[in-house]
């Protein structure tokens, strides 16, 4: 067999089409764009290409877009204080610091710092315990899992009463994705299991799952005897293998991704599958514009 791919490249364009027209008819009816910060400290470049596609992105949508770059040594009090000018700017709906901080900041001091109701990134602690108790209580969910959970739906996997393994427990993905996929509701209802590097045999718990979600950070760890025949396999990881020359660019050397999933292999076993790159990657950035859309709109009460 050879599994359906769940591209997110595809997704994505499917759903920044729907915000598109969303912001038009919001800006036509109520008179408002929703707005996004993205603060930059220093220039990492993985932070700075990261950053640059936001802002692309939310200008494509069609948001007010605004690229806050500060130097590398900016005082914690100083960021902290940046930070509550965007929370008292009636024009910005979301607030996203990019991480990693340099190493004389306390990253949890910053993310507790950002107004809960325009923590689009869904960090801050009272998000985090909203997602927790699930239904109307959910305003942002992280961009990660929020998109995985897109994927599953939009590929019509069923969720109601399947078995979900997730293989990671990270704040960002493996926590709040077992989180979501076990409350009631559309794209949900699952019994999940998560497991990690204290689990006794990953084998056996992988075999059983109808969804089998990996972000583990470990590539090729996902084995295609692991596999459930015909179950929807979501791969996160993306790790960096190797190098290669740029077709588009020649002259320039890329990086090499690997998922955390033996694709290959997996792709004649599963019945769905998402490629790395091109399958989850693509989501985070497109939920982080969805989340900035919710954030206006729950502003505005419609
Ligand atoms: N750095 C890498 N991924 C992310 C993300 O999703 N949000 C933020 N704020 N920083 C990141």
């Amino acid at each position: 067999m050879t599994a359906k791919l769940i591209k997110g490249t595809e997704i994505r364009e499917e759903i920044l089409e729907e915000i598109t027209a969303e912001v038009a008819e919001i800006k036509e009816k109520h008179g408002v764009i929703p707005g996004l910060v993205t603060i930059l400290v220093g220039e990492s470049p993985a932070s700075i290409s990261y950053v640059t596609l936001k802002i692309k992105t939310a200008h494509r949508v069609g948001f007010k877009e605004v690229q806050d770059s500060q130097s590398v040594d900016i005082p914690e009090d100083d960021l902290l204080a940046l930070i509550d000018k965007y929370n008292n700017d009636d024009s910005i709906n979301g607030i996203l610091v990019q991480l990693p901080l340099p190493k004389h900041i306390n990253e949890k001091k910053i993310l507790n710092a950002i107004d809960p109701d325009k923590d689009v990134d869904g960090f801050h602690p009272v998000n985090v315990g909203r997602l927790m108790i699930g239904g109307d209580e959910v305003k942002f969910p992280p961009c990660t899992p929020a998109g995985i959970q897109e994927m599953i739906v939009r590929a019509g996997v069923e969720t109601k009463g399947a078995e979900v393994v997730v293989v990671g427990r990270s704040n960002i993905v493996g926590k709040p994705i077992a989180n979501m996929m076990l409350q009631k509701g559309v794209g949900a209802n699952s019994t999940v299991t998560v497991v990690h590097t204290g689990t006794r045999d990953l084998a056996a718990h992988c075999k059983r799952a109808d969804i089998l979600i990996v972000a583990a950070g470990v590539p090729d760890l996902v084995k295609p005897e692991w596999i459930k025949p015909g179950a929807c396999v979501i791969d996160v990881g993306v790790n960096r293998v190797g190098e290669k020359p740029s077709v588009k660019n020649p002259g320039k050397m890329v990086a090499v991704l690997k998922g955390d999933v033996d694709f290959d292999a997996a792709k004649e076993i599963a019945g769905s599958i998402t490629p790395v790159p091109g399958g989850v990657g693509p989501m985070t950035i497109t939920m982080l514009m969805k989340n900035t859309l919710k954030s206006l709109k729950f502003k505005l009460g419609i």
